[in-house]
């Protein structure tokens, strides 16, 4: 296959990010320093007007576009271009105070005040009307404009409404997928508690001051806040699809958000970005596993539409949200960029550019300081990362070919985490997610992250953490998946209630799994955090397992290990089974790394999954690769701040310098390397 850049007319690295001139209006010498920072910094792109409607529409129907108009052909003069934002995050004073419609209502059911951004009801007839006239009139005066790359919709959708006008949505939405109050009453199982629902109109949302027991209730309002949110966004996108039918679309995302199913969000884009702020350490201990979870999210947000994303915000140096917030130790501002690029971006940008004078953002990392030159560490470190994006064109749109994936579903999560049994506190759902994906990134190894509704064909082994719920569709795929020769590894809690959150009857794991894994899940035990339970596999190997212990029995399963204490002593702790042309592997218990690592490592030697590394990788370093036709792009990364060594066979070449590569491989604290390879 073939790169396709997301911008064909414009194939670069991207480098720049989130510019609000219209915060410095009153100051023409820093606009004119804006785009002499721009280029010495090696910037091609500037995100505008995010935040900017109210410098846009000062008063209701009056439009001034000056600020606007200006920066376009500046940024363009410099030699870049602009993904210009609709202003639909933060709304205008005057309409909160004219229309307080607009304003969300908290789960008590009152109405905000205006205040932040991001408050602002998604059903509200008169918020999408003003929405969409301004996003046309934006989407009118630019759609030529030559420094226009596409649209960067909203800003990092989040948040839920309760007012009216949401809670009458949601009972349409009800009605919609359910059609009659029995269909309703049953698969919520409203019978309990005498809680079975007689009209329409007496359905509320969930709330701490009324109904939170009814879990179909909760998981319903849930998927509705998120549909609701990605209706709002097709409203956004229609306008400027209508105008401007050409420039493609994003909305910039946040990793594992809970109020979004980003699965059904990124279905209506034409490509995902992403928001990154990971809390660097400047210490192994820490930053090594963090870098793991981060390359998870990278790997996420580039799965959604199998091909590059956009990172569209991190910082060159600090947040300022954080409890604390600590600087980037040098050079990993490189390391961490280029870690982004290894995953499937075509971009580093910040927020921001400049960095605010006033307000709570004003101690924010960015690219040009409070100082206002280029003479600091941060401005040195932003242009040496520029330099370096201006030789990697190669790579512009070059995609990511996976063997493995994890299945990752949010109305599985929203279940899970809103069931009521086993342990309460933390289902422990993102730390197994981790501990699969932290073994991959180990070995180097690409792995997408996909939803239920993804081709599993695609892959030779499917890990499915933690899913406890599917609907008999999903387990019908899962299962054909395994038949038709792949190999499936799932863990406790698999299965266990269908789509609306009902238990599966006739014994776990349900959806038809039974057959397929060749095991019954008699029962849950739930560990106290300070108790284990010690587990030995066949070949005397010992493990620990700590939160989770499934008591089941072989149906036919080859048991690969067995408990070692409690009441099921000596009964399977994990098993594999042979079905059709593939295998199903049951982990019954959670354990802190091992026993797990263990079994993923014979699962993927069995389904022959490579390894992008020819030899074992030192603790710390990863490989993660792009393609493009015959060429690969091995992005070598030394997530350490101590040297590293290693060794291959292979036959490389370094993509920036040019040198051949094999043998024994030195890398620096932090050092990123791309190594060619052909095929
Ligand atoms: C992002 C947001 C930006 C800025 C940034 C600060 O979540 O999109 O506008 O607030 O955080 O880290």
């Amino acid at each position: 296959m073939k790169r396709k850049p997301i911008f064909p007319e414009f194939p670069h690295m991207l480098h720049g990010g989130d510019y609000n001139p219209d915060q410095w209006q009153h100051d023409p010498h820093v606009l004119e320093e804006d785009m002499r920072l721009f280029k010495l910094a090696g910037c091609n792109e500037m995100s505008l007007g995010i935040f900017a409607w109210a410098a846009l529409e000062p008063r209701e129907g009056e439009f001034d576009f000056t600020f606007m108009d200006r920066a376009m052909d500046d940024i363009y003069k410099a030699g870049g271009r602009v993904i210009l934002a609709t202003p639909s995050a933060a709304r205008p004073i005057w309409l909160a105070k004219k229309y307080p419609e607009v304003l969300r209502c908290n789960d008590h059911f009152e109405r905000n005040l205006f205040g932040r951004r991001h408050n602002h009801c998604y059903t509200s007839p008169i918020y999408r009307e003003k929405v969409a006239i301004i996003n046309r009139k934006l989407a009118e005066r630019y759609k030529d404009h030559p420094a226009l790359l596409g649209w960067h919709v909203s800003n990092e959708y989040n948040g839920r409404c309760w007012c009216p006008l949401c809670q009458e949505a949601f009972r349409e939405y009800l009605k919609n997928k359910y059609q009659t109050l029995d269909a309703l009453n049953r698969a919520w199982w409203s019978a309990f508690w005498s809680h079975t629902y007689t009209d329409w109109s007496q359905i509320d949302p969930p709330s701490p001051r009324g109904e939170m027991a009814v879990h179909g209730l909760t998981l319903e309002w849930k998927r509705f806040c998120s549909h609701q949110t990605v209706d709002f966004l097709k409203s956004e996108i229609a306008v400027l699809k209508e105008v401007c039918p050409d420039k493609p679309v994003t909305t910039n995302l946040m990793a594992f958000h809970d109020d979004i199913d980003y699965h059904e969000l990124s279905r209506v884009l034409d490509f995902v970005s992403y928001d990154i702020y990971p809390p660097w350490r400047g210490a192994d201990k820490h930053d090594i596993p963090l870098a793991k979870t981060i390359a998870l999210y990278y790997d996420h947000h580039r799965s959604m539409l199998h091909q590059p994303f956009i990172l569209m915000e991190c910082t060159p140096s600090t947040q300022n949200w954080r409890p604390f917030n600590k600087l980037k130790a040098p050079g990993f501002h490189m390391l961490a960029s280029m870690q982004a690029v290894a995953h499937g971006s075509d971009s580093v940008l910040y927020f921001q550019f400049r960095k605010s004078r006033g307000s709570s953002e004003k101690f924010h990392g960015a690219v040009i300081d409070h100082e206002g030159s280029e003479n600091t560490r941060v401005f040195r470190e932003v242009k040496e990362l520029g330099e370096r994006l201006k030789g990697l064109d190669a790579l512009v749109g070059t995609y990511t070919k996976s063997e493995v994936a994890l299945v990752y579903d949010w109305s599985n999560r929203w279940m899970l985490e809103a069931s009521e049994g086993f342990q309460n506190r933390d289902k422990k759902l993102h730390d197994t997610v981790l501990s699969f994906y932290g073994a991959l990134w180990d070995r180097g190894i690409n792995t997408d992250i996909i939803g239920y509704d993804d081709d599993f064909s695609r892959y030779k082994l499917l890990i499915a953490p933690m899913l406890y719920s599917m609907s008999e569709e999903v387990g019908k795929k899962f299962e054909k998946f395994v038949a038709e020769g792949g190999h499936l590894l799932a863990t406790y809690t698999t299965a266990m209630v269908n789509e609306t959150d009902l238990c599966y009857l006739g014994g776990l794991p349900g959806a038809g799994l039974r057959r397929v894994f060749g095991i019954w899940n008699e029962e849950i035990d739930t560990l106290y955090p300070d108790e284990t339970c010690p587990v030995r596999f066949a070949d005397g190997e010992k493990a620990e397992a700590v939160d989770y212990c499934e008591h089941i029995h072989s149906e036919g399963a080859e048991v690969l290990a067995y408990y070692d204490d409690h009441f099921y002593a000596g009964t399977p702790a994990a098993t594999r089974n042979s079905y059709g042309k593939g295998e199903a592997t049951y982990i019954a218990f959670r354990d802190t790394g091992s026993a797990g690592e263990r079994l993923l490592e014979e699962q993927l030697n069995r389904a022959g999954v490579r390894r992008l590394w020819d030899t074992p990788l030192p603790y710390g370093v990863t490989v993660h690769s792009r393609y493009d036709e015959d060429t690969e792009y091995l992005f070598l990364q030394n997530f350490s701040y101590g040297e590293n060594t290693v060794e291959t066979a292979m036959d490389l070449s370094d993509l920036e310098t040019g040198e051949k590569l094999t043998g024994k491989i030195r890398l620096a604290p932090m050092e990123t390397r791309i190594c060619v390879l052909k095929h």
